[in-house]
């Protein structure tokens, strides 16, 4: 055995969050498997075990602070087991983290999402029985030149982060503090790794970033600006077999010629995720989304008139500084009105520093947030079931994933709307495209049968 298998020490990551934290996750694997290091998917045989946290609302960090206390009963088990905090808490809570006393626990790592190229040397201080922190921000770093190790990932779908940070500042948003100012990977390090991506035989591909169609690239030497309605033709040109997906997109800068590119080609999925947050403009003023409801509404229609049959998915905060029921109502009206295929549905969490924490008052009571939430549920219920009944009796192009959680005979797949269909499928394998005839529907699911090739 070569030495360096004898020598190489177990890496366990978690990962919170994001699709962007599982894709930097993905990077963090890249710089540590660089290092001799090993991913393990085990916990109890790690040396070394990767929280990669988030921040965007107090349950989150509160699941993480949970998980943290339990590795320290694992820590006792493993004397000489690192712990290491990486990504949004790391960056938001800094040294704070590395205050045992306070924090009635032992981190020996903290390492902000702009600072991975410095894991190995932080490991060495952390080995030495140093604590090591590295929660600098970047102007530029776009991880370009690293390879992700898609560790988890199933062979099929993969995600591939075009840019990084976010410069809008929503008001309750702690997404420019921990992430930092918004910048955009070289086009030409997308293409390459859509092309590695390909021929490893991915067939999806989402494009990530906190607000995808803000990409910006200038073009050395020309003074030509690349935008992601250009960006996203040159990836859907490299391999037309393969699906391109994208995510966040904000409202206020969804261009017609954005849609005219994703109508232009077959292999861009026809979904598109547009967080509204709220359907009332005196609330999405306060939130500092720069966009109305008349607006946002706008875009719904330019969708539908260049997309035909487009899903819309959404993110919606019940309870935000101020929210009367006025707004709320006029919540659950947008969301009849665009009648969305899918959302993301959260209660307001005030984040500290964030403009929202220091400007307005958290004034809505628990109890009122939470009926709001659970209305705004019940409404979406509806409207996921009412999508989904419109395709029973369709036959759609599935692409296959693996088998179903529920049944080994199942397999389950996704359609270009992202929505999930599972099916009798032994005659197929992850990564293949099946035509299925949908039967029937829950508000979750799809159920139908493959269609003879
Ligand atoms: N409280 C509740 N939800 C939030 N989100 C972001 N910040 C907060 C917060 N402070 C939601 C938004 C965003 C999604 C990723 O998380 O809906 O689009
Ligand atoms: Fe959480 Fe936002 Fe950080 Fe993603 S960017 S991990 S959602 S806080």
């Amino acid at each position: 055995m070569p030495e360096h298998e004898i020598m190489s020490k177990k890496l366990y990551i978690e990962t919170y969050g994001c699709q962007m934290n599982f894709s930097d996750s993905e990077i963090v694997a890249s710089v540590m498997t660089e290092n001799d290091y090993e991913i393990t998917p085990e916990t109890g045989e790690a040396d070394v075990v990767f929280l990669n946290t988030c921040s965007i609302r107090e349950h989150a960090e509160q699941k993480v602070l949970n998980r943290l206390r339990e590795l320290q009963h694992l820590r006792n088990a493993r004397p000489g087991m690192l712990i290491g905090v990486l990504g949004c808490m790391a960056e938001r809570l800094k040294a704070a983290l590395l205050e045992d006393e306070k924090l009635g626990m032992r981190i020996d790592m903290v390492v902000g999402p702009d600072a991975y190229r410095s894991l190995p040397r932080l490991m060495t201080d952390a080995e030495t029985g140093q604590k090591a922190i590295n929660v600098i921000l970047s102007a530029d770093e776009t991880y370009a030149d690293i390879s992700p190790v898609r560790y988890a990932a199933g062979g099929v779908s993969a995600f591939l982060s075009i840019m990084r940070g976010c410069g809008n500042f929503c008001a309750y948003c702690v997404v420019p503090y921990t992430r930092g100012q918004e910048r955009s990977r070289d086009p030409n390090s997308i293409v390459s790794e859509t092309r590695q991506l390909a021929a490893a035989g991915y067939r999806e591909l989402t494009l990530l970033g906190q607000n995808v169609n803000s990409y910006r690239w200038e073009v050395p030497g020309s003074g030509r600006i690349m935008g992601f309605s250009e960006l996203l033709p040159v990836v859907a040109r490299t391999d037309p077999r393969m699906r391109v997906r994208f995510a966040t997109s904000h409202p206020k800068d969804i261009s017609d010629k954005l849609l005219h590119a994703m109508a232009e080609y077959p292999n861009v999925c026809n979904a598109i995720h547009l967080p509204v947050q709220s359907g009332s403009s005196e609330i999405l003023k306060r939130m500092n989304r720069k966009y109305t409801r008349a607006d946002y509404l706008g875009r719904v229609e330019a969708i539908r008139r260049i997309i035909p049959g487009c899903a819309i998915s959404t993110d919606l905060i019940a309870g935000f500084c101020g929210e009367t029921e006025a707004d709320h109502q006029a919540t659950l009206s947008l969301m009849e009105e665009v009648g969305f295929d899918f959302a993301f549905m959260f209660k307001y969490s005030e984040r500290p520093d964030t403009l929202a924490a220091r400007k307005f008052a958290d004034d809505v009571d628990p109890a009122t947030k939470s009926r709001r939430l659970q209305e705004i549920i019940a409404l979406q219920q509806r409207l996921s079931l009412r999508s989904n009944e419109a395709d029973v009796g369709k036959t759609l192009e599935v692409l296959v994933e693996g088998p179903s959680k529920r049944s080994g005979a199942h397999m389950m797949g996704r359609t270009s709307h992202n929505k999930v269909v599972v099916f009798p499928g032994q005659a197929y394998k992850p990564g293949d495209y099946a035509g299925v005839h949908i039967t029937s529907c829950s508000s979750a699911t799809l159920k139908g049968n493959p269609i003879s090739q």
